[in-house]
């Protein structure tokens, strides 16, 4: 007999041995388990068909012979035999080519996992939740929620009296300042307080000089005691004339016209903290990360401060 197959033997009843002991030996035995029965037939076909597989091809390794038609090149005195690509492997090949730049270029850019997407839909996921169960709250209890979200966000600029910390930031406790809107009335403010793109041309801007014809300084000045003193004093004459036509007669504005000059409200609160806002005081950032709720809360308290 062939000295391989005698060691196909061999090797077969050591893995054979190997297997008995690792699944059944511990177990004592087969106990009439119809399941470690199958188990140990099942190794034992594996076993026998891998053994004499890789038997058959070792032979063939013996005594196969090289045969074909070589090249006419020769590498370090190598030939090579002139085979034609299998027509089946050249398919293949060729799939996975193309496969290979769709997954470059398309698949996994579009189809990776993305630590970064999956944060996002996690806070997604907890601002819907969040959302639902407060969506009911309102008076105090949003009021509250906007103070907490106040102290936690907002009183690093403005301030844990929302003062603005001496003009570090708006003084939350009025609507404006006088400073804030005579630099409105000189400058415009385009700071998408209306939500879309619609500015106040400052004086400035419609004559390209600080000309006196449209409105004087002191008729600045006094208007802008005027607004910043609530709508009250001096003043209500300019107001009428120069600002009502777009703020409203009571400075409470017109919607898609200008926005509420007079008192805060949470939609305007919410507007700023959608888009920012850029001024004379500074720049105030934009508050992606608030959800809804929190940011009709903090607006809540926020037109709750100057009440
Ligand atoms: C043509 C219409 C129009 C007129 C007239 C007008 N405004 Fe405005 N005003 C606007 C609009 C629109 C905005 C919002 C611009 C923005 O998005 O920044 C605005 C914004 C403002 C702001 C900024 C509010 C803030 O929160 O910073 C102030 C202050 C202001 N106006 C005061 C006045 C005064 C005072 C007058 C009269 C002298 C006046 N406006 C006349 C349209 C007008
Ligand atoms: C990085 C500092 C900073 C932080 C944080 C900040 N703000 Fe501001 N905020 C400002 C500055 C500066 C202004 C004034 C912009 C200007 O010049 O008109 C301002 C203006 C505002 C205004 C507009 C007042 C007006 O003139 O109409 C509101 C409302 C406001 N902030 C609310 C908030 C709320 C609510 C938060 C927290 C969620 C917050 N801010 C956080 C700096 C900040």
């Amino acid at each position: 007999m062939n000295k391989i197959y005698l060691w196909g033997f061999i090797v077969t009843a050591a893995m054979l041995g190997f297997t008995y002991v690792s699944v059944l030996g511990t177990k004592g035995g087969l106990n009439d388990d119809i399941v470690n029965t199958l188990t140990i037939a099942a190794a034992a076909a594996l076993v026998l068909i891998t053994v004499f597989v890789v038997i058959k091809y070792v032979r063939q390794m013996q005594v196969d012979t090289a045969s074909g038609e070589l090249a006419d090149e020769k590498w370090d005195d190598i030939g090579e035999y002139l085979n034609p690509i299998p027509t089946g492997w050249g398919i293949l090949f060729l799939l996975t080519m193309a496969w290979g730049t769709w997954y470059f270029l398309v698949g996994y850019p579009i189809n990776a996992y993305s630590q970064i997407g999956e944060y996002n839909e996690d806070v997604a996921a907890h601002n819907a939740k969040f959302e639902a169960r407060y969506a009911s709250i309102t008076g105090d209890r949003l009021i509250d929620m906007g103070e907490s979200v106040y102290l936690a966000e907002c009183k690093i600029c403005h301030g844990l009296s929302a003062d603005g910390i001496d003009g570090t930031a708006a003084n939350l406790n009025v609507r404006l300042e006088a400073n804030v809107v005579k630099h409105a009335v000189v400058n415009g403010s385009n700071n998408k307080l209306m939500g879309s793109g619609v500015a106040m041309p400052g004086r400035k801007d419609l004559y390209n000089t600080n000309t006196e014809s449209l409105i004087s300084d002191a008729d600045i000045d006094v208007v802008s005691e005027y607004v910043a003193n609530g709508m009250t004093g001096p003043g209500a004459d300019v107001f009428a004339g120069a600002c009502a036509t777009c703020h409203g007669a009571d400075g409470k504005g017109m919607p898609f016209v200008a926005p509420n000059i007079a008192t805060y409200d949470q939609e305007l609160v919410v507007t700023i903290l959608n888009h920012g806002k850029k001024g004379v005081i500074g720049s105030m950032p934009v508050f992606d990360r608030l959800n809804t709720k929190q940011k009709e809360a903090v607006g809540a308290y926020i037109t709750s401060l100057s009440k």
